[in-house]
């Protein structure tokens, strides 16, 4: 579910071309490390993750990202000016809020975005003030587009011929991260939003 969760926010509701320049926000996460392998797999020109610890950092860096940035030392925007100077052509949202006005400035004229999540925004107890630049999708003629993966399921036999030859080459890696029993599913799900996990967070039975 993560990797065609990647795989459809990509290709279809990004429409990634073959040499565009990609951020996705969690790179460390089940969906947001799909999303950079897979995008260097089609042929992005340059790929910039950012996640939330050095570790996680240097994890997506083994995995092909070209750039990666700790979102939690600097702030959103001027990271991603750092590591994407010229600007970025797709922005793949996992987080919202800053990320999400970070990669709108640095959008190109008709860059896309695939709104997958916002997870910045789960625990909060007042509703989140909207990206503040959101004005600039007018000029620059952006395509935000939001989706849920259940409704895709139609791209699944194209992911799947895609996703075997990848993890049969070693091209797409998929981390996971165990908390064992049942008993330890609420604390699994706390975690999870705390940043406790590289890859998909899994409750072993
Ligand atoms: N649209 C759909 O159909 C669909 C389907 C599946 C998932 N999703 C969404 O996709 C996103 C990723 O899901 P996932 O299952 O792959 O989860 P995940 O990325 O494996 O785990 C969540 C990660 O979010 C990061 N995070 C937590 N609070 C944050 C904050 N305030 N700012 C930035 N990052 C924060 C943490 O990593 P750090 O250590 O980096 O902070 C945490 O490890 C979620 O938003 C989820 O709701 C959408």
């Amino acid at each position: 579910m993560p990797g065609l969760t990647a795989y459809v926010g990509l290709t279809e509701m990004a429409k990634f071309k073959k040499g565009d320049v990609v951020f996705v926000s969690g790179a460390a996460g089940a969906v947001g490390s799909a999303v950079g392998q897979i995008a260097k797999a089609l042929g992005a020109s340059k790929v910039i993750g950012s996640a939330g610890s050095a570790e996680k950092i240097a994890r997506i860096k083994e995995l092909g990202f070209d750039e990666a940035f700790n979102y939690k030392e600097g702030d959103v925007s001027e990271s991603l000016a750092k590591a994407a100077p010229d600007g970025i052509d797709v922005y793949y949202d996992n987080v919202g809020g800053d990320h999400l006005e970070a990669a709108i400035g640095a959008l190109h004229k008709y860059g896309r975005v695939a709104m997958c999540g916002a997870i910045s925004q789960y625990n909060a107890t007042e509703p989140a003030p909207g990206p503040r630049n959101m004005f600039l999708a007018v000029g620059k003629e952006l395509n935000l587009r939001g989706f849920i993966v259940g409704n895709h399921y139609d791209l699944e036999p194209e992911f799947h011929k895609n996703a075997i030859k990848w993890l049969q080459d070693g091209t797409l890696q998929a981390d996971e991260t165990f908390r064992d029993g049942l008993e330890n599913a609420p604390q699994a799900f706390i975690d999870l939003l705390g940043g406790a996990n590289t890859g998909k967070m899994i409750v072993r039975l």
